[in-house]
Order: structure tokens, then sequence, then C-alpha cells
């Protein structure tokens, strides 16, 4: 098991360090960008690059060439090949001799970044062509064109006008919606399609404005995050998170429970919450007295935080309940737990009888297809396969057991701040369950998260991660 973990945290650094060190670095001065369209778009379709640029700090340019976008020039005013391309000539000129930029030609905007190289080299530091006609010196545009041109005129319901006369070549073209869906936004989200750009613009903006904000605006003092994970789960659980939280500086330790994950414990030597939650408890008291920290509980692990909360409340900065139990000191824990546990004996779980068939059953531990149809259904496939290999059984704790463990006072858990994350499509802590806890109890913050399953770190991982940031950030 070790070993497939240390291979899938590996794999997952990997995949995630060119984006988290290009995005969320903050040291590097931040460059100009020059965005270039593709033919018969404008600035923007590059609507989203351009959000993301700009609030990770860069300055950024989208142009609209001659006839395009919001460029006032009709088709037929720019016949020559350099009319069209004047906008980003005029612009490349406008820079003063010392600037230099990153160029970006997307499609037909290879040629106009290429002809702004040769004309502008000293101010470019690098030219970069997204899927884009690039000729070069052995190899001339017009080759370049032919094969490109003779592709796409004549597709579908592309229309083609000849406005010099039907004897002379066609001189614009007009791509048709069907070729625009089957051939060019054949895997973009359908709204990208649609005419109102500055509607979608604006949802994406908001969507992305506290993402963008919490993760890539200015330096924030460094935070440390202690995740506590859900039953049958690991420290392994929270890999996605672990891995943007240290690739953005921050501090981060992810707990392995009694018996779960790494922890050397078998299960029938945890029968107590006690024994389950002492790595978390001993890893609180280690921490210096002047420390404190952002706490993170999924699901049990929310009983986990809240017994924390109630020992060490002066090192904790704010608690964070992810789709978590929350009791209160007016919601007792045995309350929340016996309405939690009812959900449990379903398909291919399964549950152990160690102490004898007239006893209560004693272990706990899910089927692959209860994980895939109710725990990670809208997580991806290769975060369920990791699941259905790493999650080891639990011990059914008593109810008596959680009464006596948990118990919170107003004075000491009440003094700490805390949030609640909603996950919206849970199936196993159901919106209304989540919704009934905040009711009760209510936090000082909530967050919901649409579309996320049970497992709101693997599913939406980059929510949780900026909703987490934001949340740390307010309470400093
Ligand atoms: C971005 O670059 C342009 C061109 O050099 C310059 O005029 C403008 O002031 C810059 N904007 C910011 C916010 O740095
Ligand atoms: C471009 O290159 C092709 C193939 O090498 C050649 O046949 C053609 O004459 C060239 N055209 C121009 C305008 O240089
Ligand atoms: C972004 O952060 C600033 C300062 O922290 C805050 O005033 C602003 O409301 C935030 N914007 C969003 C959309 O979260
Ligand atoms: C993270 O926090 C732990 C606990 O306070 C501390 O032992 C460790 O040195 C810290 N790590 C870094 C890289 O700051
Ligand atoms: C928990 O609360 C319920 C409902 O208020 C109550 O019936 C029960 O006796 C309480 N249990 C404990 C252990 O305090």
């Amino acid at each position: 098991m070790e070993k497939r973990k240390l291979l899938t945290s590996l794999v997952v650094l990997i995949l995630l360090l060119p984006y988290a060190t290009a995005t969320l670095s903050r040291s590097k001065p931040k460059k100009h960008v020059v965005l270039v369209h593709g033919g018969c778009h404008g600035a923007w379709s590059w609507y989203k690059i351009v959000a993301l640029m700009r609030y990770s700090g860069y300055n950024v340019t989208a142009i609209d060439l001659g006839a395009s976008g919001i460029n006032p020039k009709q088709a037929l005013e720019i016949p020559r090949y350099s009319d069209y391309l004047s906008p980003l000539m005029e612009f490349m000129a406008s820079l003063s001799e010392h600037e230099k930029v990153v160029l970006v030609g997307h499609n037909f905007g290879g040629f106009a970044i290429s002809k702004a190289m040769e004309s502008f080299p000293e101010k470019i530091y690098v030219a970069v062509y997204v899927t884009a006609l690039m000729p070069g010196p052995t190899l001339n545009a017009s080759t370049v064109y032919t094969k490109a041109g003779s592709v796409v005129i004549t597709q579908l319901d592309n229309h083609v006008t000849y406005d010099n006369g039907p004897t002379y070549p066609p001189a614009t073209v007009i791509l048709g919606p069907k070729h625009l869906v089957t051939n060019v936004y054949q895997l973009s989200p359908n709204k990208d399609m649609e005419k109102s750009k500055l509607l979608t613009s604006l949802v994406v903006l908001i969507l992305l404005l506290p993402y963008v904000n919490a993760t890539l605006s200015g330096p924030k003092a460094k935070k440390q995050f202690v995740l506590v994970h859900r039953a049958c789960h690991g420290a392994w659980s929270w890999y996605k998170i672990v891995a943007l939280m240290q690739s953005s500086g921050h501090n981060v330790t992810a707990i392995d429970l009694g018996a779960s994950g790494n922890n050397p414990k078998q299960v029938l030597e945890v029968r107590h919450l006690s024994d389950y939650f002492s790595p978390l408890m001993k890893f609180m008291a280690s921490l210096p007295a002047h420390e404190k920290v952002v706490l993170v509980g999924h699901e049990i692990g929310g009983f986990g935080i809240s017994k924390a909360m109630e020992t060490f409340p002066e090192k904790i900065l704010v608690a964070v309940f992810v789709t978590a139990l929350m009791p209160g000191p007016t919601l007792n824990a045995s309350t929340v737990y016996t309405k939690f546990t009812g959900v449990l004996a379903a398909l291919d779980n399964h549950v152990t009888f160690d102490d004898g068939p007239k006893n209560p059953p004693t272990t706990f531990s899910y089927g692959p297809k209860y994980l895939a149809t109710n725990i990670y259904q809208l997580s991806s496939d290769h975060d369920l396969k990791l699941a259905t290999k790493l999650v080891r059984p639990v011990f059914i704790f008593r109810a008596e057991d959680v009464s006596k463990e948990i118990v919170v006072s107003s004075k000491r858990f009440g003094s700490v701040k805390r949030a609640f994350i909603v996950a919206a499509e849970d199936k196993l802590i159901k919106k209304e369950f989540q919704k009934w806890m905040i009711e009760k109890n209510r936090p000082d913050e909530v967050e919901m998260i649409q579309g996320s399953d049970h497992m709101t770190m693997m599913s939406k991982p980059l929510q949780l991660f900026a909703n987490l940031l934001s949340i740390a950030n307010k309470y400093s």
C-alpha cells in the first residue's frame, strides 16, 4: 500500500507542479502577455485566459485584428492582409523601446505573430503558437496557408462570398454554426458558442474571482492546515489539497487516524473514539503554545476536530467542517451520530461480528459498488480506483462511546471560529442533513460547493482549496 501511495502522490505532484508553480509562485515579476485570436474570432475568444492572467497579476492585452471582435472595420474594408494585421503591428510599435512582451497566437493568429516577430524581434521574450499556423525561414506562409485554407473554407455550412464577382476568388468566409459545433468547438462547453459572450464572461468572472482572489492575490501570511479524514479513509484522501497547499507555500499536515491510511494499528485495536482520534490529539498537543492551525474535518473527522476544539481551543485559528458531523453545545454528538449511522448497511458494504453473532457488529468496510454509486459518484475513476485499494475497515463505535467522548461546551468549543462547507450532491450526508446541523448549531460561516459528491477533496479540489484559503485568510 505504501508504494502505491507514494507512486500516486508522485504522479499527482508531477501533474500539479507545473500548474501550481506557474500560477501560484508570487515572487517572479509579471510579464506582459499579448494574445492574438484566430480567424473569424476576436479578443473575446480569450476571455477565460484574460480573466485568469489578470487576476494572477499579469498585464494582458487581447488584440482585435481588423474587422474582428469589436474592431470597427468591415471585412471588405480590409482587402490586404496588412490591414488585417495592423492593430497588432500598431500595438507592437507603441511599446517603448525597452519593453518586451510574451506574444501568443491562435490558429490564423500564428501568421500575425510571425509578422510581428519579423518586424519587432527585440520586443518579444517568446512567441507561443497555440495550435497555430507557423511558417518559418524554410517553410513559406503560402504553403501553410494553402494547406490550412483549403481544409477550412469548404466545410459544412461555412459560407463564402464573391464580392469581387463570380469569376474572382471568394472574398470572405463566414464559419457556419454546424462547422463551429463539429470542427472548432467540439470539446468546448456549450455556452462558449452562444452569442451572449458578455453574460458568459461575467458569470465566469464571478465564478473565478473568489478562487483567484483566494489563491493568487498578493502575498498572504503562510498558514498551517491540519486535515482530518473521514471513516475508512486516510491522509491519502487529501492528496490533491496537500499538493495545492504545499505548492502555494502553506504548511499542511494530513493526519492518519487510528487504523487508517498508514497508521500501524489494526481495526480491532481501535474500538474507542479516543483510540481513533489519538493521532490527531497527539499532534495538537505537540504544537507549540503560540501556534494556531486551521483545522479541517471531513465527515466523522468532524467529531475529531470538535474534540480538538474542546481540548485546544487556543491552538485553532478556525475549524472547518467539510460535509462533516458537527455537534455543538446544544446538539449532542450522539444525536448527530445516530442520524448518520442509519445509512451504512447497503449494497456491497461489509460488517463483521468479531465479538460473536449475539453481540453488535464490530467493523464496517466499504464495497466498490457502494463507493462508486454513493461516495465517489462525481469523482474521477482514478480516484474511485484509488479508494477501492486504500479504504480500510473502521470500528463501529458505540453511541455511548460517542456521547462520552465527544462533549463540547460553549466556553471552549464555542470560542473557536467555525465554518461549514456544504457538499451539494453528497449522497451520504445529504444536503438536508448538513443544513439541519447548520441550523441547530450555527457556524460563523457557511459555504456551498455545487457538484460535489461526499468526497469534496476528490471531486471539487480547486473549489475546496479556494474556500479553505479564503476562510483561513479571514481569520488571521
Ligand atoms: C500594460 O502594458 C501596457 C503597454 O506597455 C501599458 O501601457 C500599461 O500601462 C500596462 N498596464 C499595467 C496595469 O501595467
Ligand atoms: C513556397 O514554397 C513552395 C514549396 O517549397 C514553393 O513551391 C513555392 O514557390 C514557395 N512560394 C513562395 C511564394 O515563395
Ligand atoms: C477579494 O479580496 C479583497 C481583499 O481581500 C476583498 O475586498 C474582495 O471582496 C474579494 N473579492 C471577492 C470576489 O472575493
Ligand atoms: C509545519 O508545521 C509543523 C508543526 O508546527 C512544524 O513542525 C514544521 O516544521 C512546519 N513545516 C514547515 C515547512 O514550516
Ligand atoms: C442528546 O440529545 C437528545 C435530544 O435532545 C436527548 O434525548 C439525549 O438524552 C441527549 N443525550 C445525551 C447523552 O446527552
